[in-house]
């Protein structure tokens, strides 16, 4: 007998219910008495009772389905041991639901914040394992996350689209990806876009290195320029201003990113016409990728194999190829980051693409 939670925390992607399939499919076929209780909207429903038996023909059909089906939210991990409106503990709250239901387990998808409410949950006496999901691929401690593959489809459909359109008029365009603290998704999706220009936050770029970098294409007759620029891109001047003035910086863009005002200047300084384009959250949405459909079964058929055998605590990963356990108390906390002096940078460069460094 097992009885399990789930639920799926935080900004959505590509291939959470993909992955509570494995999971779900995975227990089904190999424990004899199976409960799966679902969890809505994330920490939220745990910590507010907000839960379903499920049975397994929930979790039949949703592989290529978006979204997730118990619903998400951002319940940021500096206010778990912050007292609710009413006063409610949440931390307490989540425990007390927890040992109501007599889980064995909480399955838990989702990024980094997620992660290290786990981790906390782990620390306070819970079986938990945590699934690696989001677009920005920042999880420490897996190559991969589940959602990225499908994020660099869209966002590099975007950039194909743009190209046609910035040929047929002579136009720099800006096309900002998401990505606030890493530049993974906008590295793969610049180089697999076919950018000109990649702005990442690991890498401050140089305004001046920048307009060099479209000045040079136009005198060597290419009529466009596009550039692929991380949501958190940031200037070589910005990332020297202490943390509390870029902060007030960012609050006077007005709902304005980087893109704005980089394609300011660029028309300021090159006389070109720029267009910015923002995708958004496009690229958390639709069907996940073949790649991710694969991967999420992967990860889904690793946890459940982890609970059968009463493992917990863990990430499941995915680390050269193949899925592992990672224990959590070794990565909740950390970032995975674009490695400036990496091979995939340096192979960029290589072919004539800008980072503005
Ligand atoms: O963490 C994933 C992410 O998609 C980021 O890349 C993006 O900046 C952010 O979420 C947007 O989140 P929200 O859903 O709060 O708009």
């Amino acid at each position: 007998m097992k009885r399990i939670g789930i639920l799926t925390s935080g900004g959505d992607c590509q291939g959470l219910n993909a992955t509570m399939r494995g999971v779900v499919k995975g227990l089904t076929k190999n424990v004899d008495d199976l409960e799966v209780y679902g969890f809505y909207d994330g920490y939220k429903g745990l910590i507010y009772g907000n839960y379903r038996l499920l049975s397994p023909s929930d979790f039949s059909g949703i592989l290529t389905r978006g979204g997730t089906i118990l619903g998400s939210s951002r319940q940021p991990f500096k206010l778990m041991r912050v007292p609710d409106e009413k006063g409610l503990d949440k931390v307490e709250a989540m425990k007390h639901t927890y040992h109501k239901l007599r889980l064995n387990c909480l399955v838990i998808l989702g990024g980094n914040g997620t992660q290290k409410t786990a981790n906390l949950l782990r620390e306070e006496g819970l079986n938990v394992i945590h699934l690696p999901k989001t677009i920005d691929n920042d999880i420490y401690g897996t190559d991969v996350t589940f959602g990225f593959q499908s994020a660099i489809n869209i966002a590099t459909s975007a950039i194909d689209c743009i190209h046609t359109t910035a040929a047929s008029h002579n136009r720099v365009f800006v096309v900002e990806v998401m990505g606030h603290k890493v530049g993974w998704l906008t590295l793969y999706a610049g180089i697999a876009g076919g950018a000109d220009i990649i702005l990442l936050p690991e890498i401050p770029y140089d305004l001046e290195k920048v307009i060099d970098a479209v000045k040079r294409r136009t005198h060597a007759g290419k009529g466009f320029t596009i550039l692929a620029v991380a949501e958190g891109a940031i200037s070589k001047e910005d990332a020297q201003l202490p943390k509390k003035e870029y902060k007030k910086k960012l609050e006077e863009r007005k709902g304005h990113s980087v893109s704005y005002e980089l394609a300011a200047q660029i028309e300021e300084k090159t006389g070109s016409e720029v267009r910015v384009v923002v995708p958004g959250h496009t690229q958390r949405g639709g069907s996940p990728s073949p790649y991710d459909r694969v991967l999420c079964t992967r990860l889904g058929a690793a946890a459940a194999d982890l609970i059968v055998k009463g493992k917990y605590g863990y990430m499941v990963a995915i680390v050269d190829g193949e899925t592992c356990k990672v224990p959590l108390e070794e990565v909740a906390g950390k970032l995975k980051m674009v490695e400036t002096d990496s091979p995939i940078i340096k192979e960029a460069k290589t072919i004539g693409i800008s980072f503005g460094d």
